[in-house]
């Protein structure tokens, strides 16, 4: 994964980079290091851990340059250390690089690598080799990079300064995102454009292939065939504001709050005033054409998908399968050239998905993704972009990105509903105005769920929690046991109520804390049984519902939190955030990193 950065400017650049390092710290943070161009050196500092320990360690020893790279680390290859923190630097040449380089071995075997010493166990550090080699035997700078990236196989971005070329940053893109910036002042590169957003007017998302030349006052790029090209460069379009924790303690904190905001913007893309109703014709899909569809993601964006499997199945009857987005590719699917294929991604760039994606289209299938980042890769790739307005998502663990993905897909699988007839022009006009009251009774959920502070103080001392539910509350379960684990290092579990006496009801023993989630509805007697035999096994329930349901369902019940009713279109979304907070509590009591969880980082840019 990792994040790296590059600025040349007219001012020293220190500060700069470690402004992008923290907005790109998000795609890893398990070491932090930076190059910068000196009067007569490159001065360069590595640490192990967050980026603070970088700050700490420049507060001994500042950087006055104006040229320089950085980079923030999530260890692929070789333990976070310092030892194999970025940049990797020879005496020709400093680079950072994100992605993984699959031929090392191959390339360590060459004969003009024979001499190199090797001082980390990073993938990287063979970039650095092959560079310093050809720099060694007098190559151009753009020739050195032209030839070590033709001997790379995998992926990489990378920002690269030489030695004796103190203005100028060379790039290179294949597979992972790179994205070059220019202001008044300078130009830069990193790895997204928010990490951009403070020293750069105009960005360019650079394509595979592409080499890249920073200097001062002019930036040039160059195609694989080495020939100058023009690419488009657009306004940033990021407000600083977007980007701060404002009055919270921690951005998840923040996001969840955001739930409102998200889902209200998402859904009004979708909403036509004038008839009051749902439709999503703006987008250039003839949906009758349409026999099935593919969702294909990961992680709670691949939940957002198995809920979307109940909607688009409920309303327009079109058959539907779901993928985990790492699986999908490998299972040789059985895939219908009418099918649609449905790629959902928060950040646009995680690696599964976008691999699926590849897949997809070289079969000749339709491709439509569902992404929270304006230009990512998976967007610019998929044949239609429909976008998740839920503003930037800083926190790892996706809370408001996970609602504002069900909204697109509600509103989608409504739209096709009414298409096939399977709905009526009356239910949707009915479902739409249901979904207009998604934020307000978002806001009634967010207030009532502060109490879960309380709750969470009781389970931090958990062995595991279980989450159970029915039809949509299955996967929102899913959802409640990954964001739970991953924020609380406790062990958590989804699981189908119902299928608790086939297997799992063996974990349940005394106050075992079992989150049940058990809306209205058809469904909900026959959950309250299940949630009978956990209680009979000992287990602590914390039943999840709302003011509507029968109190006559919560006897022995440890705890029940009630939302406000909601419609049934929309419950899951408003469900979510009881789910989301919970685990945000726990965390925050635990006294976890919330917003950087160990081991994980936010874009999953490697398979
Ligand atoms: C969990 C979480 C991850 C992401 C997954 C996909 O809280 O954030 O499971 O949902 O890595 O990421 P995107 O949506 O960016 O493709």
């Amino acid at each position: 994964m990792c994040g790296i950065i590059g600025i040349t400017s007219n001012e020293n650049v220190s500060a700069d980079i470690i402004g992008a390092l923290r907005k790109l710290e998000y795609r890893g943070y398990d070491s932090a290091g930076i190059a910068i161009h000196e009067s007569n050196k490159i001065f360069q500092r590595k640490v192990k851990g967050k980026l603070d320990n970088l700050v700490k360690s420049l507060e001994l020893e500042k950087s006055e340059g104006k040229t320089g790279i950085g980079h923030t680390r999530w260890a692929t290859h070789g333990k976070p250390s310092e030892r194999n923190a970025h940049p990797h630097s020879s005496p020709y040449v400093s680079l950072v690089h994100n992605g993984i380089i699959e031929n090392v071995s191959d390339l360590k075997n060459l004969a003009e690598l024979e001499e190199y010493s090797f001082e980390s166990e990073t993938d990287s550090e063979v970039i650095t080799a092959l560079l310093s080699h050809y720099r060694k035997e007098g190559y151009a700078h753009i020739d050195c990079v032209k030839e070590t990236i033709s001997k790379l196989v995998g992926s990489y971005a990378l920002a690269i300064i030489f030695s004796d070329q103190k203005e100028s940053i060379f790039g290179a893109k294949n597979g992972s995102p790179l994205v070059a910036g220019i202001n008044n002042s300078g130009t830069s590169l990193g790895s997204d454009s928010i990490a951009l957003s403070s020293v750069a007017e105009k960005v360019c998302y650079l394509e595979d292939g592409d080499i890249v030349v920073c200097n001062k006052n002019i930036l040039e790029i160059f195609n694989i065939a080495g020939e100058k090209v023009e690419r488009e460069f657009v306004d940033i379009g990021f407000d600083e504001t977007d980007i701060s924790k404002g009055n919270f303690q921690h951005f998840m904190e923040k996001e969840i709050h955001e739930h409102p905001q998200a889902v209200g913007e998402t859904f009004k893309q979708f909403i036509d005033h004038d008839k009051g109703l749902i439709t999503v014709s703006d987008f250039e899909l003839d949906f009758t054409s349409f026999s099935r569809i593919h969702l294909i993601a990961c992680g709670t964006a691949y939940y957002s998908c198995l809920v979307a499997k109940y909607y688009f199945e409920e309303y327009a009857r079109i058959p539907v399968d779901c993928d985990m987005a790492s699986e999908y590719r490998y299972r040789n699917p059985v895939l219908d050239k009418n099918a649609l294929c449905i790629f959902v991604s928060q950040s646009g760039e995680t690696a599964d998905t976008k691999a699926a994606l590849d897949y997809s289209k070289s079969l000749g299938i339709k491709t439509l993704s569902i992404v929270n980042v304006k230009n990512s890769s998976i967007a610019r790739e998929s044949d239609l972009c429909m976008y998740t307005k839920a503003g930037a998502e800083i926190g790892v663990a996706s809370t408001k990105a996970f609602t504002a993905q069900l909204s697109v897909l509600l509103s989608m699988a409504i739209h096709l509903g009414t298409i096939n007839k399977t709905l009526s022009e009356n239910q949707n006009k009915e479902i739409c105005h249901e979904i207009m009251k998604a934020p307000t009774l978002l806001e009634e959920a967010i207030k009532r769920s502060y109490s879960l502070k309380e709750t969470a103080q009781s389970i931090i001392n958990a062995k595991g929690v279980m989450y159970l539910g029915r039809g949509t509350s299955f996967p929102l379960a899913l959802e409640g046991a990954l964001k739970f684990k991953e924020i609380s290092y406790i062990h958590a579990e989804g699981y189908p109520a119902g299928e608790m006496k086939h297997g799992p009801l063996a974990l349940i023993e005394k106050d075992l804390p079992v989150v049940c989630i058990v809306p209205p509805g058809e469904l909900f007697h026959k959950t309250v049984s299940n949630i009978q035999e956990v209680i009979a096994r000992g287990g602590k329930i914390l039943m999840i519902t709302d003011d509507d349901t029968l109190q006559s369902g919560s006897e022995n019940i440890w705890q029940v939190f009630r939302l406000p009713k909601s419609p049934k279109s929309i419950e899951t979304i408003i469900y979510s955030v009881p789910i989301h907070m919970l685990a945000y509590y726990t965390a925050v009591e635990l006294g976890n990193d919330v917003d950087q969880p160990r081991n994980l980082a936010k874009s999953v840019t490697v398979e």
